[in-house]
């Protein structure tokens, strides 16, 4: 099998190992790629956001698959360019896209559909969008309508924030055309994860359950980032009424549960509650209207205390999410996004087992960033890495070139990832520390608490 990963992050690195593990004869071509997919895949330079290279690419290639990591190609119509010369792609279309690149779409859909997440009025007009803020009270949450690099929402801690995000966005048009449009939107109360799921439109196939952690500096300090790491699987506090347990089996003290029955959710229950409120009627919304989703969709979940509730969709897998998920992910990738390319159904993929296909054991991320990240990056420091590689560790590449002596060097804000996979969460936070601190480059940035939510919770468990 021949594939074509678009794309040159951690993400894309983190699918081609997976692509290469399931399958040792896979033959990958990525664009752009990078220095780290390099090792797996001939890499290509066509940017990722230029269909027309990327068509010129494929028609010559002939993959089996193209599969599209990030979201603006997707946002760009990359697979109906594709569809239209039967070139088999994974990914939704531009319309199905909308779920991510239109947040006022995506909104309309879940009001329509009866998904659970915060409410929130449209606003185009600065003095209608304050009113709406005072309505609601802080904290409030001004969001950019389009996509606006992981910039474009405010969680306002008072009505001076609100407006003053407000006023950026509709009056001085930080965001261009992407803030002409906003939501002014409640505010949620819990514990945020990325939930994600593989679907030919109808049927769906999860992937563990991961959070991001979005803060530059430990504790959940610091300037907001793409995101400094990630874990896998997470066992939120959910409610439940039957008795699921957690990873001690312990029950859950207090907090957003006041009044009711709150548990330690195994992790399926959380997985099936979010399939069955909120995924099942999103897709079947999108099918209605004519533009079902195949392809990856992204939940990102509050988990309130009424339940879970839909932050945002995304039309594509996360990062880095997905570098701390792939390497727990027991089924293969290829046949399944091959066949919902080729208009197939998941079919027997989908057969409510789905959970002993994923590896038994915890994945911890830690992401290494450049000096100056998030606000200015710097590039071209060299980069060093310990000469050996532990079992169970995978340093997925995110902005790493080759500088012309042929040295790595820096090349972006997000550097490298580091995935360590151990059967228990405490000795993956470890070693993948201890990896990323082992790394060498000048400025580095990295996180030693990825996870601490879910370590604090196998604390008071046991
Ligand atoms: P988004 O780009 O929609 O993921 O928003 C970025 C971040 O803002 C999310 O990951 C949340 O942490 C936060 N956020 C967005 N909407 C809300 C909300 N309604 N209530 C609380 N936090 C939110
Ligand atoms: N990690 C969040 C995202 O990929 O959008």
């Amino acid at each position: 099998m021949k594939v074509l990963i678009v794309g040159g992050g951690g993400r894309e690195h983190a699918l081609a190992w997976k692509l290469r593990d399931e399958d040792p004869g896979v033959d990958l071509v990525a664009a752009p790629g990078n220095p780290g997919i390099g090792t797996l895949a001939r890499c290509r330079p066509v940017a990722a956001t230029d269909i027309d290279g990327l068509l010129a690419l494929a028609e010559s290639e002939r993959p089996d698959l193209t599969i599209v990591g990030p979201e603006a190609p997707l946002a760009l119509g990359i697979v109906d360019r594709f569809r239209a010369r039967r070139l088999p792609i994974f990914g939704p279309t531009a319309a199905a896209a909308a779920v991510e690149s239109s947040k006022v779409f995506a909104k309309e859909l879940m009001r329509s559909a009866g998904v659970p997440t915060a409410r929130a009025e449209r606003h185009t007009r600065a003095d209608d969008a304050r009113r709406a803020a005072r309505e609601l009270g802080a904290p409030v949450v001004i969001k950019a309508s389009g996509l606006a690099a992981g910039k474009g929402v405010t969680v306002a801690g008072t009505l001076a924030e609100a407006d003053a995000a407000i006023d950026a966005m509709l009056t001085q048009r930080v965001f261009g055309a992407a803030g002409a449009e906003i939501l002014v939107e409640e505010h949620m109360e819990g514990e945020e994860v990325s939930l994600l799921f593989l679907t030919d439109g109808e049927g769906w196939l999860p992937f563990l359950p991961a959070q991001d952690h979005k803060r530059l500096l430990d504790g959940d300090l610091g300037p907001n980032t793409g995101g400094m790491g990630a874990y896998a699987p997470v066992y939120p506090l959910v409610l439940t009424t039957g008795g699921a347990r957690g990873p001690g089996g312990g029950q859950a003290a207090g907090g957003a549960t006041d009044g009711v029955e709150g548990r330690w959710a195994d992790w399926r229950t959380l997985v099936e509650l979010v399939a069955e409120r909120i995924v099942e009627p999103t897709l079947a919304a999108l099918r209605d209207r004519g533009t079902p989703f195949a392809g990856v969709l992204y939940v990102g979940v509050m988990v309130t205390a009424e339940g879970p509730k839909v932050v945002e969709f995304n039309c594509r897998m996360g990062d880095p999410e997905t570098q701390a998920i792939l390497p727990l992910t027991g089924f293969s990738l290829a046949p399944l996004m091959r066949a919902v390319a080729m208009g197939e159904s998941l079919g027997a993929g989908v057969d409510g087992r789905w959970h002993r296909q994923l590896r038994r054991e915890h994945a911890v991320t830690t992401v290494v960033a450049a000096a100056g990240y998030p606000e200015h990056a710097r590039t071209g420091d060299v980069i060093r890495l310990p000469s050996t590689t532990p079992a169970g560790v995978h340093v997925f590449h995110a902005g790493t070139a080759r500088a012309p002596s042929g040295e790595l060097v820096t090349a972006g804000g997000r550097v490298l990832a580091v995935t360590a996979v151990a059967p228990t969460l405490a000795d993956a936070q470890r070693v993948s520390v201890a990896y990323a601190g082992a790394i060498e480059f000048a400025g580095k940035q990295y996180r030693t608490d990825i996870a601490w939510r879910e370590l604090g919770r196998h604390a008071r468990a046991s």
